[in-house]
């Protein structure tokens, strides 16, 4: 497509602007000393910890830890990509983007694009004054109205109505600009027809409101039910979900995201007060649908009708599910009663009791967990063994962090195998485990994945305190990376009768630890609230588990090297023995 935008012009964009005067424009800033200030347009404040430092050309908050130059501000703030957001900073400063080497044929495939989109729109426009104006219109209005669609949802959906006849479009617009669109087929024999004919349509805009293709749905029972534009140089199935555009319009910053299965879904939603839907087009939930949907949300919740059909589907969406956890990303699940969908169960249930089930959806692991135990007995050893073998696959899919960690950690405690490991994906250090170098030698090179879990728990729940039996623990035994957070943390949480992780935080800041507790403190968990104290539970004891390891090796060694005295005889033996 279009060239390259050169690195020199990026660079020369970021010393013309002045970040000040462009975040001031949207969030208005007041000087303190060198900084200006406000409050924080990425999260809710009352009193402003967000900075923009002239001198750096920087802005940074202190109460949610997002920073960034004038790119990134303009890419958070309005979900750009980089190119989106170059082509906005070049706007806010009056100058062109160049491009490199912009080729006649990059030029021209950039009109034929630009020409295709216009096209589009003026489909759209002509299948809405079909529904609004024509006769033929009128039935189409009282299928709407029976499926109880208003008026103004009508609107907001640019619905519209495709009229019984072949050439109704093919009649209006060019032909070859019309079959590149998608809207007509071309025969073998050179004929054409329009492909949408006697539908509703459904216009499919991408995240920027344009145009790129069409659904459409008979009014009767014939078949097929529905029809979407073929793949065309605008559309790719794949990559665009529906209803997204509606949404971020409504809500830029939604705190969850649905996924649905169908057109009338998220329309029908969307007119009950759930202005968070979306659909996949026809296709199951792929991996780019999801990288798209967390660029605007952090969790997303995965919605299935509950008969067989969408148990299969909620299932095999989980491959795609897993690649795309990163840390601070969470799914849930949501399983639909038997013979609905979410159009037929908000009509009937209304909005509360719907909102009520997402509010309520299965967290991630709770429903992997139980969907890979199901048929396997756990109570004996082969089942347990069947188990890892079925779910080692998908956790090794995830993204390493802290929710793989926990995965892990949770699979180690169903099974009753301590020393389950997954390889390490990558051997570059990874932020997440920013953990307090021990100052113990220490023969352990992977950090104690259930360090950091039990830390994040605890920092986040700190009455967690209280389901620790101190005497259970030898601590000064757990040599394990991350332990001396852990161990220090529980001190300042007896000291300070700390409640809450506010608290906890203040009484980090500027220490060694600022960085991994802040990290720490917002890390979402993926677990649901009644799972805390189980989860906690898992962590300890395999803590401890790790601990008895290590003093066994340890014990071992000595014994083999200096020989051990009757205590180190009897301690290890009871540690060999104990259960
Ligand atoms: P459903 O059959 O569940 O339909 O298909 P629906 O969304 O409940 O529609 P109504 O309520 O009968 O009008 C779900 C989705 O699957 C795709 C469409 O995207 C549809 O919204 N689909 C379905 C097709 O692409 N083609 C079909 O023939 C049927
Ligand atoms: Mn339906």
């Amino acid at each position: 497509m279009s060239g390259r935008i050169p690195r020199d012009f990026i660079d020369d964009l970021l010393v013309r602007v002045d970040i000040v005067d462009l975040i001031d424009s949207h969030t208005p800033l007041k000087k303190t000393g060198t900084n200006h200030v406000a409050c924080c347009p990425f999260h809710t404040e009352k009193t402003p910890s967000f900075s923009v430092n002239r001198n750096k050309q920087f802005f940074h908050c202190f109460g949610c830890g997002v920073s960034g130059n004038a790119i990134s501000f303009l890419m958070m703030l309005n979900n750009l990509d980089f190119v989106e957001a170059v082509e906005d900073l070049a706007a806010f400063a009056g100058v062109e983007v160049p491009r490199e080497a912009n080729s006649q044929q990059a030029i021209e495939k950039k009109d034929d694009l630009n020409n295709l989109y216009l096209l589009m729109d003026q489909a759209a426009d002509f299948y809405v004054q079909q529904l609004r104006n024509s006769d033929e219109g009128k039935k189409a209005v009282e299928y709407l109205k029976a499926r109880s669609i208003n008026g103004d949802c009508a609107n907001e959906f640019l619905l519209g109505y495709a009229p019984n006849e072949w050439k109704a479009l093919a009649n209006s617009f060019d032909h070859n600009a019309l079959i590149k669109a998608g809207l007509l087929v071309n025969k073998d024999d050179g004929q054409v027809y329009d492909r949408f004919r006697n539908r509703i349509i459904f216009p499919i805009r991408d995240k920027r409101g344009r145009i790129i293709g069409f659904g459409g749905r008979v009014l009767d029972d014939s078949l097929p039910k529905y029809l979407n534009s073929p793949e065309t140089p605008l559309f790719h199935k794949g990559n665009e979900v529906y209803g997204l555009y509606e949404l971020l319009k409504k809500n830029s910053k939604p705190a969850q995201i649905l996924i649905v299965e169908g057109y009338m879904d998220v329309i029908s939603l969307s007119q009950f007060g759930i202005n968070y839907a979306v659909a996949a087009l026809g296709t199951a939930t792929s991996l780019a649908h999801l990288n798209l949907l967390f660029r605007f949300s952090t969790e997303i919740v995965l919605c299935f009708d509950g008969d067989k059909a969408g148990r299969n589907a909620a299932w095999k969406a989980m491959e795609a599910v897993f690649l795309s956890l990163k840390d601070n990303r969470s799914c849930r699940i949501m399983m639909l009663p038997q013979n609905h969908d979410p159009d037929s169960l908000i009509r009937e249930e209304g909005l509360s009791s719907f909102t009520l089930r997402v509010k309520t959806a299965q967290a991630l692991s709770d429903y992997f967990f139980e969907q890979i135990s199901e048929n396997l007995n756990l109570s004996e050893m082969e089942g347990r063994a069947q188990l890892v073998g079925k779910a080692k696959p998908y956790i090794e899919k995830l993204p390493e962090g802290i929710f793989r960690e926990m995965m892990l950690d949770r699979l180690k405690a169903i099974s009753g195998i301590p020393t389950l490991n997954t390889p390490n994906k990558t051997t570059k250090p990874n932020n997440l485990y920013i953990e307090k170098k021990t100052t113990k030698i220490s023969n352990h090179s992977a950090p104690a994945k259930s360090a950091s879990t039990a830390t994040a728990l605890l920092l986040q729940n700190p009455r967690l305190i209280h389901n620790i039996n101190q005497k259970e623990f030898n601590w000064d035994e757990l040599d394990i990376r991350g332990i001396d957070l852990f161990k220090n943390l529980q001190q300042v949480i007896l000291n300070k009768n700390a409640i809450n992780t506010a608290v906890l935080i203040e009484h980090y800041r500027n220490t060694a630890d600022e960085k991994s507790v802040k990290t720490l403190a917002t890390l979402d968990l993926y677990v649901s609230e009644n799972n805390i104290d189980t989860i906690f539970a898992d962590a300890l004891n395999s803590l401890l588990k790790q601990g008895k390891y290590a003093t066994i090796a340890k014990l071992e060694t000595k014994a083999q090297n200096q020989g051990l005295d009757i205590q180190e005889q009897q301690l290890l033996i009871k540690l060999l023995t104990d259960k």
